[in-house]
């Protein structure tokens, strides 16, 4: 018996070594090369299950890749969106793809910036290199808008509004990735034109994708607050189409690479990235995208972006749609990168903790960050004292009127309750959508704009609804928050409505 133990013992360790080796070797190679990031060392002994090296695929009639990238904000303290999408654009062009099926969305109001402390160049990493040479232009300014996004994906030329008018003209047998970045709220995402993106629009326009039958499958990342909840109850299993969101319904998601945390960049940037997305986006530059299949990127960005299952500084990455998707391998959306050839399929390398901020603060800390470094007295410095006590002081006017508007229709007792109730059961946050945009409008006439911050109240909007509280009703209400209430520059009629 003993003896058998041993030979069997034996024979795990030689085989354990003809698993290994190849790896150890692959690994010292990647080292001696740079690789695209030099500094980082696999360690070949630690691996997961999940990281079976994989066969690469077949080559099969693949169709074409298209992708789709949206930054939803603009200003140069929002700067991480539109880096992140500039960094995914230069993987999937790394990988194969090419302009005329990259779509591109990005406000492009950073990389010029006169607080740029880098003219001209935009890094998504505190070591990393220009992501913005070579991004096309593609829709830039108000050209960012949902109905343009919506025109793109249903490769509809004739209903875009400014743009180069590049579609995604898309056959049967291609592959689309849709990749966005930006703040977002319950059952909402952001758009830098003031008026949001709704879940509820955004499924029956790949509703009507798939019933026009111009793709094969379609995979979608997500990056932004309650990102979750954009998707919950709403995306359908049957449209071929698997997503991944930062967050889940109910929380923040995060910035990273910020001022003062370790490392950041010698000069004085806004945050640089957001957590899920560098996480992809390492994940995608470090592997081969021929072996690594996309439940083995899910696995590893859901790790990261939990920070080591610290939640109050990391979020619940989440799956919807068809979820059978995710045992594709990569490169059928994000290309491949011939250097990557001899780079694993994935291992687990262990990430330190990542410092990070809430997503609706990020903006302050920068602001807050520049107000430090700035000359004492200067007409400059006063300027952006007003500018930050301005922000945060109609901040707490939103947060107070609804507090005030929860009281009036629902009680003192229970208003917050009411409004704050978290819908279960893969239920999506509002029965009718209709309603909530008409809640805002209601809200922002009376109170002002919601602004990027005010996101996080359309919760609130959706409960109110599903109360089945009358037009009547929330309008007296809003009059009774805010009615004296000066709205300066949050005023709707100078700045549009958010719905
Ligand atoms: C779309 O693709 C088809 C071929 O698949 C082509 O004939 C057509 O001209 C394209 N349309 C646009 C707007 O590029
Ligand atoms: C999900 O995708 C798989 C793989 O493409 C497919 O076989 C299956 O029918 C899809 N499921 C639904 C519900 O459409």
């Amino acid at each position: 018996m003993a003896v058998h133990r041993i030979a069997f013992g034996v024979m795990w360790l030689v085989l354990l070594q003809l698993i290994t080796l190849p790896f150890v070797s692959m690994s010292i190679r990647s080292r001696a090369t740079g690789g695209p990031f030099g500094h980082r060392v696999w360690d070949p002994l630690i691996r997961s299950p999940v990281d079976d090296p994989g066969k690469p695929e077949a080559e099969e009639n693949e169709g074409i890749r298209w992708a789709i990238l949206v930054a939803g904000s603009n200003g140069f303290a929002n700067y991480r969106h539109q880096s992140d999408i500039c960094h995914a654009y230069q993987i999937l062009k790394r990988g194969g793809l090419k302009d005329e099926n990259i779509v591109v969305f990005m406000y492009d109001d950073i990389a010029n910036n006169k607080l740029n402390p880098r003219p001209g160049i935009i890094i998504n990493r505190p070591d990393g290199d220009d992501v913005y040479a070579g991004v096309p232009k593609d829709y830039t300014g108000k050209a960012v808008s949902p109905e343009n996004l919506f025109a793109v994906i249903l490769g509809d030329k004739s209903a875009v509004k400014g743009g180069n008018g590049k579609v995604v003209n898309s056959s049967s047998n291609d592959r689309i990735f849709i990749y966005y970045s930006d703040h977002g709220g319950p059952g909402i995402l952001g758009m830098p034109q003031n008026t949001y993106l709704y879940g509820k629009d955004f499924v029956e326009v790949l509703k009507k994708k798939h019933a026009s039958g111009t793709y094969k499958e379609m995979v979608i990342y997500v990056e932004a607050c309650e990102s979750g909840s954009f998707f919950e109850g709403l995306m359908p299993e049957n449209l071929n189409i698997y997503v991944t969101t930062a967050s889940n319904a109910e929380e923040s998601s995060y910035a990273t690479y910020c001022p003062d945390m370790d490392p950041s960049p010698p000069e004085h940037f806004p945050c640089l990235g957001d957590l899920y997305s560098v996480a992809w986006m390492e994940d995608s530059e470090s592997h081969n995208l021929k072996r690594e299949a996309i439940v083995q990127q899910y696995k590893k960005v859901k790790e990261r972006t939990s920070n080591h299952h610290t939640y109050d500084a990391g979020s619940h990455v989440m799956e919807y749609g068809n979820k059978s998707i995710h045992a594709e391998k990569l490169y059928l959306y994000q290309g491949f990168d011939p250097a990557t050839e001899n780079y694993p399929a994935n291992q687990i390398d262990i990430h330190p903790r990542m410092d990070v901020v809430n997503q609706r603060s990020a903006d302050l800390v920068f602001m807050w960050d520049r107000y430090k470094k700035m000359e004492d007295g200067s007409a400059e410095k006063g300027e952006l004292l007003k500018q930050i006590t301005n922000t945060m002081l109609h901040r707490n006017h939103l947060d107070g009127s609804m507090d005030i508007i929860g009281a009036f229709l629902f009680g003192p007792e229970s208003g917050s309750a009411v409004l704050n109730h978290v819908r279960h059961g893969g239920l999506p946050i509002v029965d009718d959508w209709d309603c909530l945009k008409s809640s805002v409008r209601i809200f922002e006439t009376h109170c002002g704009s919601l602004t990027q911050y005010g996101m996080k109240h359309m919760r609130a909007f959706a409960n109110i609804c599903n109360r089945g509280v009358s037009r009547a009703a929330l309008e007296e209400a809003c009059e009774a928050a805010c009615t004296g209430h000066d709205l300066g520059q949050w005023d709707p009629a100078k700045r549009g409505f958010s719905a």
